[in-house]
């Protein structure tokens, strides 16, 4: 009885999935009515298990002056973050699951280093130096083309957005928190196009260079804002700015917010365009007529910007190359075929409300108060 077999195949993966490292990709698979990551993960209680308005939950209206009070207009101020985040990751750290490597540090115009650390050595494997940290997203499955833009919404975006929208493709957008907040208007186009939304942070610093807490504001307000404006889709990726994370960064992406790490492996240099010795459009359409003519395997993950006009206007340049190509194009976050979201297979897909049982077991006695809500309006 095949069918038979393949349900204890999926609950014996199912399981697996809860009980060995969620690493790998081939376990990003979930059983109807549960989320991606397992009962006992911290975001089930820091972001609730609620189905949206069916639950009788409403969000603030995006864009409007309540929704806007919420977050943070800066850099998080680590002493107004919601307590419930802080436990999450004194937890992860008193569990032995955050690696004790240093800060990075930097000077202007170097890359960031360890004290006394190989940033190639395992304990470190720093993504600035193309360490690849198991588990985290390089390179695409064979033939795929994954479509993502970092850096909005910003005014450049739209031009994007009717472009993606008129070719019938989707794209995930890594977003940068206080870009929502500064252009609701541009992220609900980009939401009503059915585009996947991902994590690039708060303000958009160089990762390792920031303490644990400080990592919990700049993850935590890009969760809180994409979840409370897309009906409470919780988002399942996150790209870190400059390409910068290493074994601790990723590891509260991981252990806290339950996301993975997404880097790329081709880049077109396209935010620095109109730059002293930056790229030109010339040379991009030159990297991209090799990658995109060249082998398909690995698939592609071009880092490409939704920065400027010029960039969008690279990615256009270069469509249709790659469709004259046979590149099979799809958003990053369903490049795999799995879900973009934790509790979501897509932007217009219904949230999966979860086991909501399971919260009076499953949550802290310090997360109490169950709300992920800050209780006093943060400052930046
Ligand atoms: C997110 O939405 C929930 C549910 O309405 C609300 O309690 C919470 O305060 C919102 N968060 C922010 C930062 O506004
Ligand atoms: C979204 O997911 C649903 C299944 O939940 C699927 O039917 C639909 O085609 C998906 N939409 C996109 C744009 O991928």
């Amino acid at each position: 009885m095949p069918s038979r077999l393949a349900s204890i195949l999926l609950l014996a993966g199912a399981l697996a999935h809860t009980t060995t490292a969620h690493d790998s990709h081939v376990e990003q698979k979930r059983l109807p009515g549960t989320w991606y990551q397992p009962d006992d993960h911290p975001v089930h209680a820091l972001f609730k298990r609620d189905g949206g308005a069916s639950d009788g939950i409403t969000y603030a209206p995006v864009g409007s002056p309540e929704w806007t009070a919420g977050y943070p207009p800066g850099a998080p101020d680590i002493t107004q973050l919601p307590p419930a985040w802080l436990n999450a990751l004194h937890a992860a750290e008193a569990a032995g699951k955050i690696p004790k490597i240093p800060v990075s540090t930097m000077v202007a115009g170097g890359e960031p280093t360890y004290d006394g650390f190989d940033p190639n050595k395992p304990e470190v494997c720093s993504a600035t130096y193309q360490c690849r940290i198991q588990g985290d997203l390089w390179d695409g499955p064979p033939g795929t083309l994954a479509l993502s833009f970092d850096d909005g919404p910003l005014p450049p975006s739209p031009a994007l957005y009717d472009f993606l929208q008129s070719n019938g493709l989707h794209a995930t957008h890594f977003f940068i928190g206080s870009n929502i907040l500064q252009y609701p208007a541009i992220f609900s186009q980009a939401l009503a196009n059915g585009d996947d939304m991902a994590v690039h942070t708060w303000t958009h610093p160089y990762m390792t260079t920031k303490t644990n807490e400080e990592l919990v504001g700049e993850f935590g307000w890009t969760m809180e804002i994409i979840h409370n404006s897309t009906g409470g889709r919780l988002p399942k990726y996150w790209r870190p700015p400059y390409g910068d994370s290493d074994m601790r960064t990723r590891a509260i992406a991981k252990e806290v917010f339950g996301l993975t790490t997404v880097i790329w492996n081709q880049d077109t240099d396209d935010w620095s365009l109109h730059e002293a010795g930056g790229t030109t459009l010339d040379k991009i359409a030159t990297l991209m007529q090799t990658w995109l003519t060249g082998p398909k395997t690995p698939g592609l993950i071009i880092l490409e910007h939704e920065l400027m006009v010029d960039t969008v206007g690279a990615f256009i340049a270069a469509f249709p190359l790659m469709k004259s190509n046979g590149w099979n194009m799809v958003s990053l976050a369903q490049l795999d075929g799995g879900a973009a979201y934790q509790n979501a297979d897509n932007s217009t897909s219904p949230v999966n409300p979860g086991q909501v049982a399971d919260l009076s077991v499953q949550e802290p006695p310090s997360a109490s108060g169950s709300s992920s809500a800050p209780s006093s309006k943060p400052t930046g």
